[in-house]
């Protein structure tokens, strides 16, 4: 059978990243070009400032990503931009883009939920990897449980009433002083730390999660008590969303009868995340926790959605516009 190379393209937030993928497991190439340093003196993602950055990065990133590869646009099957989740304006930069690319170079355009690629950036790392599973997906936009029945078809278990879990983690991380984006400087910071201070938790009935209470609290204590240990505080912290985290999965798990149990997503690179739900094969369970450079966006693991969409004859019409709260279901 002839490969199949799907050319990816992510702007929803502040990474521009464009990558080429073959049969939606290998990677050819994976460019991001990150915003970060740009958006860090403003204490988070300026949307406008990230768009006109995309602008700038687009077309570079791109010849970059075919040159790695070492193909040219003729050799491309399909092209799958990002159309949602994200920022309007960011979003539509790259879907912009990937149509243009279609129209001229007459392939299909073929877009892809960013969710759906968090989810796909497992297919990269273990090439054995089918669904069914159960995902958690942890990122700093969405928190929610997904069950995977097949690799285009999702049906959403539960998920996040106020904050995504990375939002939480950003939030707390600029309050104890760390900048941001602060979740990957919490988890070395929670390391040196003592989890001895008692966090607020909530739970649910149904398999939803809430974060805004306990990033309330934090930010309370943190106010009122200046000269706290600023690690035992991001440790307690960091304990404390795990636990939430984990009681809500493993009632999932228990629920759905699934044997499975994908991570996914920006905070699924945290190490006290993934060794807490790694201990879950000792109960049965196999977990799959994605290569770290894999967990944040990238272009790559899009590709890798979009190559899924495709086989299965997903192909969007020119007029597709971003939609900035798309879901997965
Ligand atoms: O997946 P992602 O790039 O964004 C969305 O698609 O929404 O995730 C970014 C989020 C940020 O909130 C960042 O602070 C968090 O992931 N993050 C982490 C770690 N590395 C990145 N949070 C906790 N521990 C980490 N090691």
């Amino acid at each position: 059978m002839k490969d199949i190379l799907t050319l990816g393209i992510e702007t929803s937030c502040d990474e521009t990243s464009v990558a080429v993928v073959k049969n939606g497991r290998e990677i050819l190439s994976n460019i991001i070009d990150t915003q970060i340093p740009i958006h860090e003196k403003y204490g988070g993602v300026v949307p406008e400032i990230a768009s006109r950055n995309h602008i700038e990065a687009i077309s570079r990133v791109t010849k970059k990503a075919l040159k790695e590869a070492n193909i040219t646009f003729d050799d491309i099957d399909a092209i799958t931009p990002t159309y949602g989740p994200g920022l309007v304006g960011a979003l539509l930069v790259g879907l912009s883009y990937g149509k243009a690319l279609s129209l001229a170079l007459n392939k299909p355009l073929v877009a892809v939920n960013h969710i759906h690629g968090h989810i796909a950036a497992n297919y990269l790392t273990y090439k054995d990897l089918q669904p069914p599973f159960l995902c958690l997906l942890i990122s700093g936009g969405n928190t929610q449980l997904i069950y995977v029945k097949d690799y285009t078809e999702f049906e959403i278990l539960g998920k996040t009433r106020d904050d995504a879990i990375g939002e939480a983690f950003d939030k707390v991380a600029r309050v104890v002083g760390l900048g941001y984006p602060g979740g990957s400087k919490m988890d070395k910071m929670a390391k040196e730390g003592i989890p001895n201070i008692e966090l607020p938790k909530t739970h649910f009935d149904n398999l939803d999660f809430s974060f805004s209470g306990i990033k309330t609290a934090v930010i309370n204590i943190n106010h009122k008590t200046p000269n706290i240990n600023k690690a035992d505080l991001c440790a307690s912290f960091e304990k404390t969303v795990t636990e939430i985290l984990y009681d809500t999965t493993t009632r999932a798990l228990k629920e759905s009868n699934l044997k499975t149990l994908v991570l996914g997503g920006g905070v699924s690179a945290n190490i006290y995340i993934r060794s807490k739900f790694l201990k879950l094969e000792n109960k049965g369970i196999k977990v799959y926790t994605p290569d770290l450079k894999l967990c944040t966006d990238n272009a790559a693991m899009i590709a890798s959605a979009g190559y899924y969409n495709f086989i299965d004859g997903k192909i969007n019409d020119i007029d597709l516009n971003a939609i900035p709260n798309l879901k997965i279901n």
